[in-house]
């Protein structure tokens, strides 16, 4: 088994009660903060910045440039918001960091705001996960009991406040301006940029917006140094990330490792694909990474790899799949969430996913013809950069690619007249999905 496991984040989740204030001071927990203090906001913006920590959710910009960009001369009050909305299908990694170790996020939060100056700070979780909610929730309390938050922060003089705010339970809350929007009580939708949140954000002040994996690796920046985060990684997407390995492998699960790392060496610590099967195809990042194929076992999963290969890092959901498993149905179970999740503000993503399910539908009953393939790209076509936010452009990703790498498999469906893996489950699907 290789040895490439760099557990940071993940290291105290085998602890007992780890998710206790107590398992986690044990450990040393919070001295990352008052070493914060000693440092300085603008020193603790220039360490993340050296460390080269790009965002975990999904985009990958540099952090601390995120940070620099809030106006300080701006007189409004400073946000801090964390985005704990994780809803991409595949994405598992922040729900189960928060439920395991949720004070590593506290204390990154604490630092994060310090370090932009803000007073305020709010955790979005998604409604739907109330144990984690409460989880995150009971978190905040003991550390605002034991003098982490609230006023005059281990003696510094700082102060800081933190909601922890519970979405309604929609994908697209995950935009981080849809987020602002449902923050402030209003229907989830993007909003227009500029201005970006960092000079108009929430109740229109300099707001930043971070992943929860993101602000959890601020306190070991923090604590080890930049340096001790660059030496791992690669040289432009450096440090260690969680890889959430899911689906027809082993030992599905969470493996924190430095990025670069392989899909093969991760099967290799995963113990392979389940016995007897043959990868098929996998996602780097979630469902709205394109798919990748058993061609690229040894793509470096580092931000500039991932594209090297026609793909994106994403949110390292390594979703695996063999070869029992029809790639037209999964990608027609994919843009029906899409569907279901547009929020219809703008017609190529609202329309536009509504014919992309039809159309797919239709081809995994194996009905029309090769024409219907190319209809299906056309639509893509039509929404891939014509789309108000990501969520329309994602929704084409696992078509395109599927059709990439598979158009075999689709024009099986049409010479077998209906799904050649399963016919059976191939009829009910159709009635049960799209008319
Ligand atoms: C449809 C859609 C859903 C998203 N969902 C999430 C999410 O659940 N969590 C998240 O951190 N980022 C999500 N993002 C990305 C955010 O808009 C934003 O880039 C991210 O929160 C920035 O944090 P980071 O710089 O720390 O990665 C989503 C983006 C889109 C377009
Ligand atoms: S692309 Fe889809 S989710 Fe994004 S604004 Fe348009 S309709 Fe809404």
């Amino acid at each position: 088994m290789p040895d490439v496991l760099t557990p940071v984040l993940t290291d105290n989740w085998d602890q007992e009660r780890s998710w206790t204030l107590e398992a986690y001071e044990r450990r040393g927990g919070y001295a990352a903060v008052d070493r914060a203090f000693e440092m300085g906001p603008d020193a603790v913006i220039g360490a993340v910045k050296d460390s080269g920590l790009r965002g975990r959710g999904g985009a990958g910009f540099p952090t601390g440039m995120k940070w620099s960009f809030i106006p300080q001369d701006n007189p409004r009050p400073k946000y801090l918001v964390v985005n704990a909305d994780e809803s991409e299908p595949g994405t598992c990694k922040d729900i189960p960091l928060m439920m395991a170790s949720p004070h590593t996020l506290v204390e990154g939060v604490i630092i994060s705001a310090y370090a932009i100056r803000a007073n305020k700070a709010f955790i979005y979780i998604r409604g739907e996960v109330l144990h984690v909610i409460r989880r995150v929730q009971r978190a905040v309390q003991e550390a605002f009991l034991a003098g982490h938050l609230g006023t005059d922060i281990h003696g510094s003089g700082y102060d800081l406040d933190v909601v922890v705010h519970a979405g309604a339970g929609a994908y697209i809350c995950g935009e981080e301006t849809a987020l602002l929007e449902g923050l402030e009580g209003r229907r989830g939708q993007p909003r227009l940029r500029p201005p970006f949140p960092a000079v108009a954000g929430l109740y229109a002040s300099p707001t930043v917006i971070n992943n929860v994996e993101s602000i959890s690796s601020v306190p070991s920046i923090v604590g080890n140094g930049p340096a001790w985060f660059s030496s791992m990684g690669t040289e432009k997407s450096a440090g260690f990330g969680i890889f959430s390995l899911s689906g027809h492998v082993e030992r599905p699960g969470q493996y924190e490792a430095p990025l670069g790392i392989t899909l093969r060496q991760l099967l290799d610590l995963a113990g392979g694909v389940r016995a007897g099967h043959q990868l098929k195809f996998w996602t780097p990042g979630g469902s709205s990474t394109p798919l990748l194929t058993a061609e690229h076992l040894d793509v470096p999963l580092d931000f500039e790899g991932v594209a090297g290969a026609g793909s994106m890092l994403g949110t390292r959901a390594l979703q695996v799949f063999d070869e029992t498993v029809c790639v037209v149905r999964a990608v027609l179970r994919w843009t029906e969430f899409y569907k279901h999740e547009s929020c219809g503000k703008c017609t190529p993503c609202r329309e536009g996913t509504w014919w992309l399910a039809q159309t797919l539908a239709a081809l995994e009953r194996g009905e029309g013809s090769e024409a219907d393939l190319d209809l299906l790209l056309d639509q893509c076509d039509n929404i891939l950069g014509r789309a108000f936010c990501a969520l329309g452009d994602g929704a084409t990703s696992p078509i395109t690619s599927s059709v990439q790498h598979f158009r075999e498999e689709y024009l099986a469906h049409l010479s077998h007249g209906g799904c050649p893996f399963d016919p059976v489950a191939s009829t009910v699907f159709a009635t049960e999905g799209v008319s």
